[in-house]
């Protein structure tokens, strides 16, 4: 197997080739003099099974592009198998249309994603699972909740609660309390714009408990801030924020803090200063997997 890293995902699709023991390629990428890109396999790929790292948050289109013509590329080498590792999948959020007159943004990029070369899929906590379907080639999703779980049992947390800020968020909150044999549940969220949130109070026992709130994005912050302000009404202990995807855009990290969050925890689906956690051992995983 090789693996090739995408600009977008250097240090993953490092640790991924580590793990699997495999080589690790990385393309020559340069933009013309007009911005548009230029990428190059320089290595020979023919007969090998083949893996491109790529993620494809800010500046999303971009690096898309890149995804899109690191497949082309190895797909012209005549490769024997070729796989998108996605860790972040960008517009995954607009999977159905919301008002007449959208577009389903997902269901045109799945399309492309195909269309360049891809014959299966690496995710990692997509939006909605159900929106895999777009695609026609085999998808897996594999999630960081467990990896996260495990982040916070080394830190010595004080009778913890993992907390979903929504009623999607359960699956995350459930997922990672298990690996502490903690306990979990989940806030009632509804959103007003794509900036503004409401998140009902409910009864919850966190006096002096540390809470992990846990969600698969975190975005501009909001959802966060909203149930954090709902736990320090009660007593609450320390307040940590965990996340597969750490977008955060606007200042949400400033925003966080301000109500008392005290360390963000992300992954490397997106590498940022967040990037705390790798989510190599579940690609992997899911790359042993293939065909079984
Ligand atoms: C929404 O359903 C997602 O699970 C996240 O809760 C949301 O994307 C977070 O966005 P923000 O940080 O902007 O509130």
């Amino acid at each position: 197997m090789i693996v090739v890293g995408g600009s977008a995902s250097q240090r993953l699709a490092e640790g991924v080739a580590k793990s699997l023991g495999c080589k690790l390629v990385h393309p020559e990428v340069k933009r013309f003099p007009d911005g548009e890109l230029y990428i190059r396999i320089q290595e020979d790929l023919r007969g090998e099974d083949v893996v491109v790292v790529q993620s494809t948050h800010h500046p999303q289109n971009d690096r898309l592009m890149e995804l899109f013509l690191l497949l082309e590329a190895a797909k012209e080498q005549d490769v024997k198998h070729l796989t998108a590792v996605i860790p972040y999948l960008a517009y995954a959020r607009q999977d159905k249309l919301f008002k007449r007159g959208e577009a389903v943004s997902l269901k045109l990029v799945s399309k492309f994603i195909e269309e360049a070369g891809a014959q299966d899929v690496v995710v990692v906590d997509i939006h909605e699972e159900e929106s895999v379907s777009y695609f026609s080639i085999p998808v897996r999703n594999v999630t960081a909740a467990p990896l996260l779980g495990r982040y916070f049992k080394g830190l010595g947390l004080t009778n913890p609660l993992f907390l979903g800020p929504d009623e999607k968020a359960v699956k995350q909150a459930s997922s990672a309390a298990k690996e502490l044999e903690a306990s979990f549940d989940c806030l009632k969220k509804e959103r007003l714009t794509p900036n503004q949130v409401v998140t009902s109070e409910k009864s919850l026992d966190v006096e002096r408990r540390d809470v992990v709130i846990i969600d698969d994005i975190i975005s501009t912050g909001g959802t966060i801030v909203e149930a954090a302000k709902i736990l320090k009404n009660k007593g609450v202990g320390r307040i940590f924020a965990a996340c597969t995807h750490a977008v955060l855009a606007e200042n949400a990290f400033g925003r966080m803090a301000s109500v008392g969050v005290e360390r963000v925890v992300g992954t490397d689906t997106i590498e940022t200063p967040w990037s705390t956690v790798s989510v190599a051992p579940v690609v992997v995983e899911a790359l042993m997997k293939r065909g079984s």
